[in-house]
């Protein structure tokens, strides 16, 4: 089963839970949060109490995306504050300190998971696979929505689909930047589990066949 993750980051955060809410009506059960710390990357989005807030406003599953430097210094706090899934950056510390950091968001009782830049190759994964509930491969730079989708990130994909069947089977495979109707088949068969989308589904204004296209429902 193909899951949708659509992102917050293109829905207005004026009316954030009629955005969320739409998107609940439209078919998704998960909600993707990018966190940016304006360090890690070059833009800054939301932190602790919007991810509070959405956690009070909503059942769906929160899928927290961290692009922040050092994550090991706020996980814990991700958690509490209503995260179900926390992701963070292999480039954004040692790997000793992201070791670490999935361990606590696992102490926490929640999901954890990597995430790998474009640049990044599917190696960097691999020490991290058997404590990991899934891994994020960036099909854009990570930092903006609306940016072109890379299609050359998809034998990285087909890699990785390859480690984690091998590795740990229960590691889900998810892709964020550029999905629309025209690439989530490409990433599909490819293996990915999760598809996040930010433009391509807020962008329109009938969420439900926006979802539905995507999925190729
Ligand atoms: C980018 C974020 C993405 C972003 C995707 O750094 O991680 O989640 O919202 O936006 P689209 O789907 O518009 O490429
Ligand atoms: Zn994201």
């Amino acid at each position: 089963m193909i899951r949708i993750a659509p992102s917050i980051l293109s829905a207005d955060f004026a009316r954030l839970g009629e955005e969320i809410e739409s998107v609940r009506r439209g078919g998704a059960d998960w909600l993707h949060v990018d966190v940016m710390d304006g360090l890690f990357v070059p833009n800054i989005s939301v932190g602790l109490p919007v991810v509070k807030s959405i956690r009070s406003a909503t059942d769906m599953f929160l899928d927290v995306h961290l692009m922040i430097t050092e994550p090991l210094r706020y996980v814990r706090r991700f958690c509490e504050a209503g995260a179900d899934m926390v992701t963070v950056h292999v480039e954004a510390d040692e790997p000793e300190r992201i070791d670490l950091a999935l361990k606590e968001i696992r102490a926490a009782g929640k999901k954890a998971g990597v995430v790998l830049k474009p640049a990044t190759g599917a190696e960097a994964a691999e020490r991290y696979l058997p404590a990991c509930d899934m891994v994020l491969v960036m099909t854009v730079e990570p930092g903006f929505g609306g940016q072109a989708f890379m299609a050359d990130m998809l034998p990285k994909i087909r890699a990785l689909r390859e480690r984690i069947d091998a590795v740990n089977p229960a590691c889900l495979l998810e892709a964020d930047g550029g999905v629309d109707p025209r690439t989530a088949p490409l990433l599909t068969e490819a293996g990915i589990d999760v598809l996040v989308a930010g433009s391509s589904v807020f962008g329109r204004e009938d969420r439900a066949a926006a979802i539905r296209d995507i999925l190729g429902a």
